[in-house]
């Protein structure tokens, strides 16, 4: 059937991203992409998505270990995903990415920004770097927005765009001024203000798509075992994964312009 729709007798290579389009305009599947997601959380998130029934495209860096995680994937029986070989800190790979799902999909429902870096610990507030400065920011900070500039005209196509930024709870303001809180010696003055920084160009955002249907979200997966914490974080990716993608996928009664964990609203 889908070969008469193309008028072919059958599927050559050219015309695969055509067919992939015509798969998810004819099943009206609802489209994800995850940065990041070739490891850890954000693997997880595409993982938790594909199962709810949305085609996932999983950002990676490195194109190789894309292919990898899609085999992972497809391992487990999820045939609704793909990988876009797609580094947030470079802006010709973001743009391209961008063309190579405008040909693939006609809308973008979910985006998550999920790739960052901790730019390296501990960051003492007075020896920290300028140049670990710079590239924490890029990743976590300017990459994220330069992704959300690009694929903003692709989201807009959708009935409910949902935007999650990744962030941390070391971003709050509020909670490093608590003596109380458990992480309160822990000052990274790189990577937290990166999501601070994060943080606020959320907000920013939120209201300048207030009047729309899009829900942008902050959303911190809690103190998850992967290799950016060389596996001592408590909690599991599932357990990670779950609250970012609970709120990639809100409805339209929604929150939007927050700051949420796995224990609701949290502290700017
Ligand atoms: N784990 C935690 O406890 C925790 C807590 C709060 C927030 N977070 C946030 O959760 C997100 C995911 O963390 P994680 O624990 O899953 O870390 P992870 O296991 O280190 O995975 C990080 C992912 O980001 C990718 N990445 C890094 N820089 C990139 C770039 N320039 N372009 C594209 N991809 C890039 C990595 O790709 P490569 O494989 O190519 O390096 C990898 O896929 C991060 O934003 C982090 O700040 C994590």
């Amino acid at each position: 059937m889908i070969c008469q729709v193309f008028k072919v007798n059958s599927p050559s290579r050219s015309i695969l991203p055509y067919l992939l389009l015509y798969f998810i305009k004819s099943y009206k599947m609802k489209s994800a992409l995850v940065t990041g997601a070739n490891r850890g959380i954000g693997f997880e998130a595409a993982k938790q998505l594909a199962a709810l029934g949305y085609f996932v495209y999983l950002g990676s860096r490195d194109k190789d270990k894309g292919i990898e995680a899609i085999k992972k994937l497809k391992a487990l029986g999820y045939s609704n995903v793909d990988c876009v070989e797609l580094d947030v800190t470079n802006i010709h790979s973001i743009r391209s990415a961008r063309q190579e799902l405008e040909i693939k999909t006609n809308q973008l429902d979910v985006l998550i920004n999920n790739a960052g870096i901790s730019g390296g610990l501990p960051q003492p507030p007075i020896q920290v770097s300028i140049d670990t400065l710079r590239l924490t920011f890029e990743s976590n900070f300017f990459g994220p927005i330069q992704i959300i500039q690009e694929f903003i005209e692709l989201l807009k196509k959708s009935n409910e765009p949902r935007i999650v930024n990744v962030t941390t709870e070391l971003s709050s303001l509020t909670k490093h001024g608590d003596p109380t809180w458990k992480f309160y010696p822990l000052k990274p003055s790189a990577y937290g203000p990166s999501k601070t920084a994060l943080n606020a160009y959320t907000v920013m955002l939120a209201f300048e798509l207030s009047a729309t249907n899009f829900k942008v979200n902050c959303v911190c997966p809690g103190f998850t075992a992967t290799d950016f914490n060389n596996y001592r974080g408590e909690k599991t990716v599932e357990q990670g994964a779950s609250v970012i993608v609970k709120y990639a996928t809100l409805d339209q009664d929604g929150a939007t312009g927050k700051f949420f964990s796995d224990e609701g609203e949290t502290a700017w």
